[in-house]
C-alpha cells in the first residue's frame, strides 16, 4: 500500500494513473495532460527526451552506481568540472546527496563546522525568511517557516538555533545587529520563496544580505534547488548575487533521478581542508555521485546551453505577462508572475477547490495549494501549450463566477 505525500490517506481522492509521458505530456489512459507542474518544477527538458534518454542508457551498459567512497568515475567527475566552470565566482566544490532536503542539510552542517574548524563555537544560529520552505528532513523543517508542513516540530517548543524574517530590509539589518556573532550562515530561496506560496522579492533585499554577511563574516547559503536552471528567468540567482554556498537540485537531473548538489566556494572548502582529520566534512550518502543521475545532469546541462534555453524562459514570461495582462477577479489578492512561474493567489483558499478536476477535463495537469494556483511549465513548452495552460486557469475564474 503506498503512503502519498501532503494526504490525509482517510480522505484522499484517488490520484491520476500515469500510463506513459513524452514532451509536456502526462498521458493517463483516457486522457492527455499537459504538466504545468513539471512534476514539482523539476521536468524542464520534457519527459522522454531522446538525448537524456540515451544518455541515462549508455551509462547504464557500463554500470549505474558506484559509491564515491573511495571510488570514482568519470561522470561524476565530468559534472563536478562542467559545475565548476558553469557556475559564477569560486563556486568550485561539488559535494553531491540524493535529494534538495539532504543537499539543504549538508550546507547547513558545513557552515556549522565551518566555524567549529575555527573554534568559533558560539556561532550556532542560522538567519532563515519568514514562510521558507527548504525541505521536509528534520533541520530543513527547522529552518523552515510554513505552520502546514512542520507543525510536528511544535513539539520541541520554539527553536534557539533559528531567527527567521521578513524579507524586508529593515528587518535583516535589525536581524545582523542583534544576531551577528552568533550566526553561521543566512540561508535563502532567493527571489522566489516556493512551497511558501510562490512570493517574490527585490534583488535589492539579497545585495543588502550579501554586504551584512561580508561585513560579519556570516555565510550566505542560497537554496536553488527551486530557482535554478533558470525559473527566476535568470539562470541562478546566484549570478546576480554570489552565495557561499549553492544548493541546486530537482532541475539538476531535468527530474528524471532524485540528485541534489551542495556547491560551496574556497574560502568555505579551505575551512575545511587542512591537517587536522577532524576538520573533515563527514557526510557521504549511499547514493551520491551516481553514475546515471551524473550522466543525465551533464546531458541537461548542454542541452540547456547549446539550445539557449534562457530564450526560452523569457518567452514564457513574455507571452505570460501578454496572457494576464488586464484579467482579474474580485476573490484573486494578487497575480505573480517572475521567469517560468505564475501564481494567482486568492483571498480564500476555497475558491480553487475543484480546479485539479477541472483543469483535468481540459486536458491539464495542475495541483494548486492552500491559496496558490499556480503553473511552473516545462521549458520546451510550445506557445498554444502555454496559452491552453494560462487560458484554463483564467477561464475557472469566469465559469465559475
Ligand atoms: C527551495 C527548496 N529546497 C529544498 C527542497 C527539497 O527538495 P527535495 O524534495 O528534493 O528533498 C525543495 C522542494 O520542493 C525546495 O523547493
Amino acid at each position: 500500500m503506498i503512503w502519498y505525500p501532503y494526504e490525509q490517506m482517510k480522505t484522499m481522492k484517488q490520484p491520476y494513473k500515469i500510463v506513459d509521458a513524452d514532451g509536456v505530456y502526462l498521458y493517463t489512459e483516457d486522457q492527455k495532460l499537459i504538466d504545468s507542474v513539471s512534476s514539482w518544477w523539476s521536468v524542464i527538458h520534457g519527459y522522454k527526451h531522446p538525448e537524456l534518454n540515451e544518455a541515462i542508457e549508455t551509462q547504464l551498459k557500463k554500470f549505474a552506481h558506484v559509491m564515491l567512497g573511495g571510488l570514482t568515475h568519470e561522470p561524476v567527475q565530468k559534472l563536478s568540472d562542467k559545475l565548476q566552470s558553469w557556475l559564477p565566482g569560486d563556486l568550485d566544490y561539488c559535494f553531491f546527496s540524493d535529494s534538495g532536503s539532504v543537499a539543504v542539510e549538508v550546507a547547513l552542517k558545513i557552515a556549522l563546522q565551518y566555524y567549529m574548524n575555527r573554534e568559533e563555537t558560539q556561532r550556532s544560529m542560522v538567519l532563515a525568511l519568514e514562510h521558507a520552505y527548504h525541505g521536509d528532513t528534520f533541520k530543513t523543517m527547522e529552518i523552515g517557516d510554513d505552520e502546514d508542513y512542520h507543525f510536528v516540530l511544535n513539539a520541541y517548543g520554539k527553536s534557539k538555533h533559528v531567527v527567521h524574517i521578513p524579507t524586508e530590509i529593515p528587518a535583516l539589518e535589525q536581524a545582523f545587529a542583534e544576531y551577528h556573532d552568533r550566526l553561521n550562515c543566512f540561508i535563502v530561496e532567493p527571489l522566489l520563496q516556493g512551497a511558501g506560496g510562490m512570493r517574490m522579492y527585490d534583488i535589492s533585499f539579497l545585495k543588502r544580505a550579501r554586504k551584512l554577511c561580508d561585513q560579519y563574516g556570516v555565510l550566505l547559503i542560497f537554496d536553488e534547488v527551486a530557482t535554478g536552471f533558470g525559473r527566476t528567468g535568470n539562470r541562478f540567482v546566484a549570478d546576480l548575487v554570489l552565495p557561499d554556498i549553492l544548493v541546486l537540485g530537482k532541475a539538476l537531473t531535468g527530474g528524471y533521478i532524485g540528485h541534489a548538489v551542495t556547491v560551496a566556494n574556497r574560502k568555505v572548502y579551505e575551512g575545511f581542508y587542512d591537517d587536522n582529520p577532524a576538520h573533515a566534512l563527514m557526510h557521504g550518502p549511499t547514493f551520491m555521485g551516481n553514475a546515471l543521475a551524473c550522466s543525465v545532469a551533464l546531458k541537461g546541462i548542454e542541452l540547456f546551453e547549446k539550445q539557449d534555453y534562457m530564450s526560452k524562459i523569457h518567452r514564457i514570461e513574455e507571452i505570460t505577462r501578454r496572457e494576464m495582462a488586464g484579467f482579474s477577479d474580485p476573490r484573486i489578492k494578487e497575480i505573480r508572475i517572475m521567469g517560468a512561474c505564475v501564481c494567482m493567489e486568492v483571498y480564500d483558499s476555497n475558491t480553487i477547490q475543484g480546479y485539479q478536476q477541472y483543469a483535468y477535463e481540459r486536458g491539464v495537469f495542475s495541483r494548486p495549494f492552500l491559496n496558490y494556483l499556480y503553473a511552473m511549465v516545462p521549458y520546451v513548452i510550445e506557445e498554444d501549450e502555454l496559452v491552453k495552460v494560462l487560458t484554463t486557469m483564467k477561464e475557472w475564474f469566469s465559469t465559475k463566477g
